[in-house]
């Protein structure tokens, strides 16, 4: 890092700088042993022109606590006509949106939908127990999170199907259909009408909480105020735009990959089923293992610098990978070990820095709901005999119908 005086090791770092490729950060299914392989590589790449990769966890802390020389604002067209707010936003201003937002996601306001989030995670499991095996990915891990949204923004469950229609168009373009899928235009043209319609579909919700004001976060959005300033209806729809990609599709895939592991490992499972306590430190040990969202959202240096021992030249992409710095042995004791009864599980699988994931406390509450409400009426379970092969699609890291038994 530029601060710091160059070593012996950070110098050899540079020199094998050329042994990571794209087709090295892709490898979503096992990754952990590539993340201990590139921290020992030296753990910042040039990968290509232009393009860097964080792997060592003090490398990565030191460029997400520098937003002022590794910026957020890095256009993401994913349909939204407007940057992503709070995601693409830099200080002073993201400050502003977290300070609004951040009290609507505080732990105590999860506590006040406590109930609300067991109720919905039995009805899922209602839908299937008798059967003795579900698609999870799909009849759980999908819908669950979407429906919690439905809650919080005080939708029927009637509008459940529209939420997820709106989160395939922006997440999944065309994935029913290969012709579209591996056609960047054909993608983008669907996030585009998908798009408009997220921007008309909350238009038309928050146009009835300003006549009719509710008690839930649509209204919050429109009455809550931070020295004298509201939040313009734009900036509302900015948000909820990215609320249908980071809320929804994060859950979905983190409770894909923690039933994956638990399903491999039935050790783990008797743990929580003899001790439900274990669930808080079995969460967070399962976010540092599998750390769905592997990396970051591009940073865009803003000058000249120096990383490490690399000069990373002004506009150039930077990317962390989270997953690496939650196995990095520099913090971690016995990274590949997953214990839930590790203390000091200081993971950043939520991010760090000013960015850190606004929905941590709402994406914990329901891990552990969905954790505690199945292995109290599903307490053995394992992959579908024929189906132990996994699927982990191109994104962020889950399981593609993941077919369980018990
Ligand atoms: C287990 C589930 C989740 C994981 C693993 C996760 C992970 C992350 C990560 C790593 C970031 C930082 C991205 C970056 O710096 O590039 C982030 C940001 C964010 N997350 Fe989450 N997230 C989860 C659930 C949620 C939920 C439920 C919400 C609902 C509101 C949410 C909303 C956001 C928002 C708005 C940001 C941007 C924050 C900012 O830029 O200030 N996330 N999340």
């Amino acid at each position: 890092m530029s601060q710091e005086p160059l070593t012996e090791e950070t110098k050899r770092a540079a020199a094998m700088a050329a042994t990571v490729s794209v087709e090295d950060l892709l490898d979503l299914a096992a990754p952990q042993h590539g993340y201990a392989q590139r921290i020992e590589q030296g753990g910042f790449f040039e990968v290509m022109p232009g393009f860097f990769h964080s792997a060592r966890r003090e490398t990565t802390s030191y460029i997400l606590r520098r937003h002022d020389l590794f910026s957020n604002a890095a256009p993401l067209d994913l349909g939204n006509v407007r940057p992503l707010i709070p995601l693409n936003v830099d200080p002073p201003q993201h400050t502003k949106y977290r300070k609004i937002l951040d009290p609507l996601f505080a732990p105590r306001r999860m506590d006040a939908i406590e109930d609300d989030l067991s109720e919905r995670a039995n009805r899922f499991i209602d839908g299937f127990i008798g059967r003795r095996e579900c698609n999870f990915s799909k009849e759980y891990a999908e819908v669950f999170p979407a429906s919690v949204f439905l809650g919080l923004f005080g939708l029927p469950w009637e509008e459940l199907d529209s939420i997820l229609e709106m989160r395939d168009g922006i997440m999944r373009p065309g994935a029913a259909d290969d012709a579209v899928e591996l056609d960047p235009d054909k993608r983008l043209a669907i996030q585009r009408q998908t798009g408009a319609r997220i921007y008309d579909y909350f238009d038309e919700i928050l146009e009835d909480r300003s006549a009719r004001p509710q008690a839930d976060m649509l209204t919050g959005f429109l009455t809550t105020e931070i020295d004298g300033e509201r939040l313009s209806r734009e900036e509302i729809l900015d948000i909820c735009f990215l609320f249908v990609m980071a809320g929804l599709d994060t859950v979905s895939d983190t409770l894909s990959c923690f039933y994956a592991f638990l399903a491999r490992h039935p050790d783990h499972q008797r743990q929580i089923v003899a001790n439900p306590a274990v669930i808080p430190g079995a969460v967070e040990e399962m976010l540092r293992w599998e750390s769905p969202v592997p990396s970051g959202a591009p940073r865009i240096a803003t000058e000249d610098t120096l990383v490490q021992d690399h000069r990373v030249p002004a506009g150039a992409i930077v990317q962390v990978s989270y997953g690496a710095a939650n196995v990095d042995p520099s913090v971690f004791d016995d990274p590949f070990d997953v214990r839930f009864d590790r203390d000091a599980n200081n993971h950043i699988a939520f991010g760090a820095g000013v960015h850190r994931c606004l929905g941590r406390h709402l994406a914990r509450r329901e891990l552990r709901v969905t954790l505690r409400e199945w292995h109290r009426r599903i307490p053995d379970y394992g992959l579908k005999p024929g189906c132990e092969d996994l699927v982990y699609p191109p994104g962020l890291r889950s399981v593609k119908d993941l077919m369980l038994v018990w």
